[in-house]
């Protein structure tokens, strides 16, 4: 049986990573479009690369929580059958055992190289702009898809909801496209699907199955049923 889980801010909410939305729309008292925009690293670098050097530095502070170990004990059972795709740019699946994730809004851990366009792995405050290891200009960003940009890995993404057997959403409001609408596309291609979320999304009438309530409980639960 083919996988699909798509996972949001509120898998990480009980391992201490804010939400966005439970935070009445502010990121750490900025508004989104002041931190989270191509617009808005234009206007001023220093201040988004702050944000973001601020959330990688209090990824030191939290650890991976029974939701993310569940879905690296799913990932053990069903091999290349599960296809875990993001929209957090923390690390808690990888530290909490996943091998293989797919990041669709970029990684805090990662920078991209606005000269070369190349990734690595980020050492430094950004906001010191250090040089790109791989071609020294001193260009470095966070990479993470900002508001206006292309999501990563879409095709990837599209034809493994195309293919998929059975869709899980865990812990995301379904406020965003275009994750919002994979539950959509999974269902037209005849997968069955289930919502894992605290409570109701903006999307749950979409789905066959929901179960509402902490992650860090029906995650496990889940796992537990299908392996
Ligand atoms: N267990 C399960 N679900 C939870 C928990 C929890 N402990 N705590 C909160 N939630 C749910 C909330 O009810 C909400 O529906 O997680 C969801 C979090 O929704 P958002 O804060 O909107 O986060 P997300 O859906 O990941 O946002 C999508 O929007 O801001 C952009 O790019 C950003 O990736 C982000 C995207």
């Amino acid at each position: 049986m083919r996988v699909v889980v798509l996972t949001g801010a509120g898998i990480s909410a009980e391992s201490g990573v804010p939400t966005f939305r439970d935070a009445d729309g502010l990121w750490e008292g900025h508004r989104v479009e002041d931190v989270a925009t191509p617009e808005a690293y234009e206007a001023q670098p220093s201040v988004v690369q702050r944000f973001y050097d601020e959330r990688r530095a209090a990824l030191d502070g939290v650890e991976p929580n029974a939701a993310h170990q569940a879905l690296a004990r799913l990932e053990e059972a069903l091999g290349d059958d599960l296809y875990l795709v993001t929209q957090n740019i923390d690390d808690l699946h990888e530290r909490g055992g996943s091998q293989r994730v797919h990041h669709m809004h970029g990684r805090l851990r990662t920078a991209l190289c606005r000269a070369c366009r190349g990734r690595s792995e980020v050492h430094h405050p950004l906001l010191e702009f250090p040089p790109c290891p791989r071609c020294g200009v001193p260009e470095l960003r966070p990479d993470v898809v900002w508001f206006g940009e292309v999501p990563y890995e879409m095709d990837t993404i599209i034809a493994e909801l195309q293919r998929c057997d059975l869709f899980v959403s865990v812990g995301t409001s379904g406020a965003v496209y275009p994750a919002a609408g994979f539950v959509q596309y999974a269902r037209q291609h005849g997968a069955r699907t289930l919502e894992l979320n605290l409570v109701p999304s903006e999307g749950t009438y979409f789905f066959d199955e929901a179960r509402h309530g902490p992650a860090s409980r029906l995650v496990p639960d889940w796992v537990d049923e299908l392996t």
